[in-house]
């Protein structure tokens, strides 16, 4: 695989530490892959990929790095389950989650790679994996899309102004990376809203002011519907006992209009499926939970509260894991409104937990991780299971069927 201009361009810079911001799919995880063969092609080298999640990095790259050893003929040893490669010159390949980072300390690296580095807990590297880079002086590649100028993506992203001896960065779009046709990103910025698309495609440090739903405006996206109830009613559920929480819609010619909500204290799913059937007799009812119910049982003889649903005659939605939390947000801020200033998602004013929901959930200070102490962080959750599904954001250019997360996520970290 021939390396592009701009990974030739970070692949040839020797600085002890890099930093690279790309926009999506614009081949940061192969460049992380090739620079890992790079530096484990010298003897005797210890080597580490970490990923946000074990799982991640399971999945992202380790099949991949595996093919690649084999056709190099490097390998002489591969541990599945610490996913760890030996090759013939006594260099080590690991692969890392960073979500048990406590267990990364201790071993003396020559080489790190942090793939999509801003969903990493910046202690993971502060105080676990920087300090098994000094006494080899090993030399780390820090890459990924950022993630708000809250994050430490944008404190690591600027070290190269503090102390360029030692750190480079760089910063590029997606459509610099070149593989994606410059129609799908022009289609993705009418999709999109402007801050999501500029984080995600042009690889920009964006601020937020903290209000996660920052594109709702009361005056703009709360309209009494007038309509007819049609024969279909779509409904995101959250499971949470201390409200259950659904927020109940219609598909219109414009979108999806929000016509009722529930919020009820010390239930269940059964009286929540009476509830509804209560209010909605004789239409079909779609509804999308959270994934997690797939596997709880919450009833006395053991079934699942999908099934409770299935068994109510509705139509169950959900993927096997939820999507990840902030493609759910990013997904209610697109509909809330486009780049093109379309508004996609109106609410109608009985509705007041859902309004006050998208108007008030703010991200824990300094991070882009949504306050949960909020009570509106269930209605939300309820309110983004049937708007991600029904208008998914736009991932990668093959699958985008709704609904199928896995493979509309392709290997996104
Ligand atoms: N130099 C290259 N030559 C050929 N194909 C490439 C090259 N770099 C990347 N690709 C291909 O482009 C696609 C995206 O690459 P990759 O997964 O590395 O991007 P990414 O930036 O990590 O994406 P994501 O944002 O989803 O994590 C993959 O199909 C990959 O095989
Ligand atoms: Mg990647």
């Amino acid at each position: 695989m021939i390396l592009s201009k701009p990974q030739g361009r970070i692949a040839n810079d020797t600085s002890r530490n890099r930093v690279a911001i790309c926009g999506r799919r614009w081949g940061k995880t192969v460049l992380a892959i090739r620079e890992l063969c790079k530096a484990a092609s010298i003897p005797k080298q210890k080597c580490w990929y970490v990923a946000p999640t074990y799982k991640q990095a399971r999945q992202v790259v380790f099949e991949e790095l595996k093919d690649k050893l084999r056709e190099l003929r490097w390998l002489t040893k591969v541990n599945e389950t610490n996913l760890e490669f030996s090759l013939k010159n006594g260099s080590t390949i690991a692969l890392k989650g960073a979500d048990n980072y406590d267990s990364l300390r201790g071993v003396g690296l020559n080489f790190l790679v942090m793939d999509e580095f801003a969903d990493i807990k910046p202690d993971a590297w502060y105080s676990t994996l920087r300090p098994t880079l000094s006494d080899k002086q090993g030399r780390a590649l820090f890459i990924g899309t950022p993630k708000g100028i809250g994050n430490w993506s944008y404190d690591i992203f600027n070290q190269a102004v503090e102390d360029p001896e030692s750190w480079s960065s760089y910063q590029y779009s997606t459509l610099s990376g070149g593989r994606v046709p410059a129609e799908e990103i022009s289609s993705a910025r009418r999709d999109l809203d402007e801050k999501t698309f500029n984080q995600e495609y042009l690889g920009t440090f964006e601020t937020y002011s903290g209000v996660i739903y920052y594109n709702f405006d009361r005056n703009r996206h709360v309209k009494t519907y007038t309509g007819e109830i049609p024969d279909v009613i779509h409904c995101g559920l959250d499971f949470n006992i201390d409200p259950m929480s659904a927020s109940i819609g219609v598909q219109t010619d414009s979108g999806f209009h929000f016509v009722d909500y529930l919020k009820i204290y010390g239930s269940n799913t059964n009286e929540v499926c009476d509830e509804i059937k209560r209010r909605y007799p004789n239409k079909k009812i779609f509804v999308y939970p959270d994934a997690s119910g797939r596997q709880r049982r919450s009833s006395a003889n053991g079934m699942t509260d999908h099934i409770i649903l299935q068994n109510a005659g509705f139509v169950v939605k959900s993927a096997n894991t939820n999507p990840a939390v902030k493609d759910r947000i990013a997904a209610v801020n697109s509909k809330l409104c486009s780049t093109t200033g379309d508004i996609g998602i109106l609410v109608d004013p009985k509705c007041k937990p859902i309004i006050e929901g998208l108007e008030r959930q703010t991200y824990k200070e300094g991070t882009q991780i949504p306050d949960k102490d909020n009570i509106t962080d269930h209605q939300n959750d309820a309110t983004g299971y049937v708007i991600s599904w029904l208008y998914p954001i736009r991932r990668n250019t093959q699958n985008t069927e709704p609904g199928n997360w896995r493979s509309r996520q392709g290997n996104r970290l």
